[in-house]
Parts: structure tokens; C-alpha cells; sequence
């Protein structure tokens, strides 16, 4: 099939062959030296306060960076808050039974380039996720949940990007 294809098209698709793998294989690599348990232990400490903290999470986004404020004008935030919990769990649960998240991560990277979030948003995200931990964690946001944290943010980041970057091509 791809020896009828021009010459262009088939480097085309050994480039994005290429830098997908580099992608997953990176991917596979953190998942595999993250502290799973550590993760989900420190998520349950938060479910309980999962309504607040939901909505310190979106108050501290907006206070920070108020750009990213008009891309929720017409978001029903109660629900919002929600998706963000429930992903989270979804991620967590995911990472821990083995699951492949690739595919559902990807498509939800796609569905935000509909959204406006630009690849510059993702880090600012992280961050504030980092810190709203860390504000109701407390003393239990030791080293080691920052970063373990910091790479399941890194993970999902990589993967949604990637799912926006094949929605743009
Ligand atoms: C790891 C990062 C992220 C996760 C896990 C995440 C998760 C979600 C989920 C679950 C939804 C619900 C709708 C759906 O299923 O499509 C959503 C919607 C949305 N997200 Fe994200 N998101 C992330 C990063 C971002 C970033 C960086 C921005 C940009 C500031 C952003 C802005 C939005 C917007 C504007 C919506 C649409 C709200 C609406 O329905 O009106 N997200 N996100």
C-alpha cells in the first residue's frame, strides 16, 4: 500500500511512527517507576474534602493565570469540579489494575484543542494541581508524593497532548 504513496507522504508517516513510539516507550517508563501505591494513598487522604478541593483547585487556576478563565465561560462548574475528581480516580484506578489509559487520554487531548487549551496551559495546570495538593495534604505532601504526583501530571500531559497534536495534523 504505502509503495504506491509519494515519496513525502511515506517520510511523513515514518516521522509520526517515530514520535509516537518515543512517546509511549518514555510513557511506559514512568509509569512503570511510579510509586502507584503512593498515589493512591495520597488521592484518598484528599477524596474525602474532593468537593473543596475541586473548586480551591479552579479559584487558585483562575486567580493565577485569569486567561484561562474565559476558555470556562459557559462551563457549568459544579460539574466541572466533578470531571476533575473523577478523572483523577479514573487515572489512578487505571494506572494501578495496568490498564492502557492511552487511548482514553488521548481522545479527552483532543477533545480540548475544541476546548482552547494550548499546549502552554498544561504545565500551568500542573502546578496548580501541585499546590492544591499541597494545601490539603499539609504535612502529608512529603518529597515523595510531590513527585509522584508531578509524573502521573506528566504522564496524563504527555498523552492528552499527544491526542491534541494528531487532532491538529
Ligand atoms: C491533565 C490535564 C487535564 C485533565 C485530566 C482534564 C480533564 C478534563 C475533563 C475530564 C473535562 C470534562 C469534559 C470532557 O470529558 O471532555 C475537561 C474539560 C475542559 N478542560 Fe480540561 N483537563 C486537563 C487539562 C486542561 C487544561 C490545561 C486546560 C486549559 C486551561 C483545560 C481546560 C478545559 C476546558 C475549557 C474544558 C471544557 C469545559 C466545558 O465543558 O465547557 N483542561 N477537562
Amino acid at each position: 500500500m504505502l509503495l504506491c504513496k509519494p515519496e513525502r507522504y511515506i517520510e511523513q508517516v515514518v516521522n509520526d511512527l517515530t514520535a509516537s513510539s518515543y512517546v509511549s516507550l518514555d510513557i511506559e517508563r514512568k509509569v512503570l517507576s511510579m510509586d502507584v501505591a503512593l498515589l493512591k494513598q495520597s488521592f484518598e487522604m484528599v477524596a474525602p474534602q474532593k468537593e473543596a478541593f475541586a473548586h480551591s483547585f479552579y479559584q487558585r487556576l483562575f486567580s493565577y493565570y485569569p486567561q484561562t478563565q474565559q476558555l470556562f465561560a459557559k462551563t457549568d462548574m459544579k460539574r466541572q469540579e466533578g470531571s476533575l475528581v473523577a478523572t483523577l480516580a479514573m487515572v489512578i484506578a487505571g494506572v494501578e489494575r495496568g490498564d492502557n489509559l492511552t487511548p482514553a487520554l488521548q481522545a479527552l487531548g483532543g477533545k480540548h484543542v475544541r476546548y482552547g487549551a494550548e499546549a502552554d496551559y498544561y504545565p500551568l495546570v500542573g502546578g496548580v494541581l501541585l499546590e492544591t495538593l499541597e494545601e490539603y495534604l499539609g504535612p502529608n505532601f512529603t518529597p515523595e508524593v510531590q513527585e509522584v504526583w508531578s509524573q502521573a501530571y506528566e504522564v496524563i500531559s504527555t498523552q492528552m497532548l499527544e491526542g491534541a497534536r494528531q487532532q491538529i495534523a
